[in-house]
C-alpha cells in the first residue's frame, strides 16, 4: 500500500464509552479516560458536576439496566464502564451478555458470579480457602445457629470481628472489643440488624497490621498490577472516630515494597485470577484485594469487584499507560500484550467533607474557590448544578484534592495548600493522611 493510498483510508473510529456511576472515583477514571487517544466520546451516567468536564453526563442511574440498554444501541456505545459494585453485583455483565443486540459489547466489570467475591463475604472466605489464599480464620453463621456462634466467640481472642455478609455500604463489618459485646451483636445481626445482608455472618480471627489496597485488571486469564494505594477510613486525625467512605489516600505506599509486592503477587493475585478461571467465573474487569500487612506476610480483608474510592483519585495520577488501550486488552483478552507504565512521582488525594459527616449533614450547600486551584487535580465527589448553575454540595464526601509531589511529603504539602482554596460551610478534612507512614 502505498502512502497515498493510506491517507485515504478512514481513521479508525475510537471508542464510545459508557461510564458509570457518580462518585470521585469516576471523576477520576473519566479524567483518565478522557485522555485517551483512542476515546471519540465518553458518557458518564449519572455523573457529577466535575464529570461533565470530561465528557457528558447523562441523566440515567447506574442500575437502571433498561434505560442503559435504550442509551448505548441509540448512541452506538463501544464500551461500558463500570464504576461502582451495585451495577455488578445486580448482573450488569450478564445482562449484556444474554441480549443479542448487546453481547458483543464489552463491559469492563466482572460477571455476576465474579461479583460475588465482593456481594458475600462467605463466598470470599470460602473462595479463598478453596484456592489457600491467606486470610483470617473463619467461620459463617446464620439464624440457625446462633447459639454456635456465641460459642464459636469463646474461642477467639478479643477483639471480635463481626462481618455482615452482604453487602452494606461499607457498614457491614463490626470489630468488638469484649465477649458480651461481640455476642450481643451477633444475635442483633442475625436477628435482621442490617436486613437480608446480615442473615449471615462471618466470625473472624482479628489481623493486626497497616493496610493497603491493591489493584489488578485482569481479562480473565492475564492480569495487570496497577499502582497499590492506602486509604484513610476513619473522620478522625490520628485514625479515630468512625468509619467514612474513605478521607484520603496515598500512592505509592512504602512497606509496598518489591519484595512485599512479589509475595503479594505469588500467594494472593494469581491464585485469585486462576482460581476464578478454575470456577469458571467469567471476571474482565477490577479486582481490588483489601490487604494487611501481618508481620511482613501479606493477608485478604477483602475483595473487591471495582476500584477504590479514594484510591483511585491517586492511582489513576501514577498510571502512565492509556487506560482505554488497557481495557481494549480485557475486552480482547490481550492484556498480555499492553505495556503498564507508572509515574515515578507520589500521589495523594485528600477529601473535603460535609459538616457532620459520616452521621447527618445538609446538602447544597454553594462552593467557592475551585477555580483557584492550581497544580492540583480537583475531582468531584458528591457535587452538583443547582438550578442557577452552581456548583453546590451534594454528599458528604463532597471533592477530592489530588497531587503529584517528588515525594509523599510535597504531594501532601501541595493538596493540603489548594484545600484551603476550596470553600463550602462546615468543610473539614484530615491534615494527617499520609503522615502515619
Ligand atoms: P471490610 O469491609 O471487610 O473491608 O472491613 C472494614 C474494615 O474493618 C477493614 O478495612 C479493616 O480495617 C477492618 N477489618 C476487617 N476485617 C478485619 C480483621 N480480620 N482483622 C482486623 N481488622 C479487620
Ligand atoms: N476505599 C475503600 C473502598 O473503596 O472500598
Amino acid at each position: 500500500m502505498t502512502d497515498n493510498q493510506t491517507n485515504h483510508t478512514a481513521p479508525k473510529q475510537g471508542e464510545i464509552i459508557l461510564l458509570l456511576g457518580s462518585g470521585g472515583r469516576e471523576h477520576a477514571l473519566a479524567w483518565k479516560i478522557a485522555q485517551s487517544p483512542k476515546l471519540e466520546k465518553l458518557y458518564i451516567a449519572p455523573g457529577n458536576a466535575g464529570t461533565s468536564n470530561a465528557g457528558e453526563n447523562v441523566a440515567m442511574k447506574a442500575d437502571d439496566f433498561a434505560a442503559i440498554r435504550e442509551f448505548v444501541l441509540t448512541k452506538g456505545v463501544t464500551m461500558v464502564v463500570v464504576g461502582p459494585e451495585d451495577p455488578l453485583v445486580k448482573g450488569i455483565y450478564d445482562y449484556f451478555k444474554a441480549d443479542e443486540a448487546l453481547k458483543n459489547i464489552p463491559v469492563i466489570g466482572p460477571s455476576k458470579q465474579g461479583a460475588v467475591l465482593e456481594g458475600s463475604k462467605d463466598f470470599a472466605k470460602g473462595f479463598m480457602q478453596r484456592h489457600q489464599i491467606p486470610t483470617a480464620a473463619y467461620r459463617t453463621f446464620d439464624g440457625t445457629s446462633v447459639e454456635e456462634g456465641c460459642q464459636f466467640l469463646t474461642t477467639l481472642k478479643a477483639p471480635y470481628v463481626l462481618k455482615a455478609d452482604g453487602l452494606c455500604a461499607g457498614k457491614g463489618v463490626l470489630i468488638l472489643p469484649t465477649l458480651e459485646e461481640a455476642q450481643r451483636e451477633l444475635r442483633e445481626m442475625l436477628g435482621g440488624m442490617f436486613g437480608n445482608a446480615s442473615s449471615q455472618v462471618v466470625i473472624e480471627e482479628f489481623l493486626s497490621g497497616i493496610e493497603c489496597s491493591v489493584f489488578v485488571l485482569t481479562d480473565g486469564k492475564n492480569y495487570k498490577i496497577l499502582p497499590e494505594a492506602k486509604d484513610y477510613k476513619r473522620i478522625g486525625e490520628g485514625d479515630t472516630g468512625l468509619n467514612t467512605g474513605g478521607m484520603g489516600s496515598v500512592s505509592p505506599v512504602p512497606f509496598a515494597t518489591k519484595e512485599w509486592m512479589k509475595k503479594v503477587e505469588d500467594r494472593i493475585i494469581r491464585p485469585t485470577v486462576e482460581g476464578l478461571a478454575t470456577e469458571n467465573i467469567d471476571y474482565k474487569g477490577f479486582i481490588f484485594f483489601g490487604l494487611i500487612n501481618v508481620d511482613g506476610d501479606p493477608m485478604v480483608i477483602e475483595y473487591n469487584v471495582r476500584m477504590g474510592d479514594p484510591e483511585t483519585e491517586s492511582v489513576m495520577l501514577r498510571l502512565k499507560s492509556d487506560i482505554v488501550d488497557l481495557f481494549q486488552g480485557v475486552a480482547t483478552q490481550t492484556l498480555d500484550q499492553k505495556a503498564l507504565e507508572f509515574d515515578s512521582r507520589s500521589a495523594v488525594c485528600v477529601m473535603l467533607v460535609s459538616g457532620g459527616y459520616p452521621g447527618s449533614y445538609r446538602k447544597g450547600l454553594p462552593m467557592t474557590g475551585i477555580d483557584a486551584v492550581e497544580g492540583s487535580i480537583v475531582f468531584h465527589a458528591g457535587t452538583a448544578l443547582n438550578a442557577e448553575g452552581q456548583i453546590v454540595t451534594n454528599g458528604g464526601r463532597v471533592i477530592a484534592v489530588s497531587s503529584y509531589g517528588a515525594n509523599k511529603a510535597e504531594a501532601l504539602a501541595k493538596s493540603f495548600q489548594e484545600a484551603q482554596k476550596i470553600e463550602f460551610e462546615g468543610k473539614y478534612f484530615r491534615s494527617d493522611i499520609g503522615a502515619d507512614l
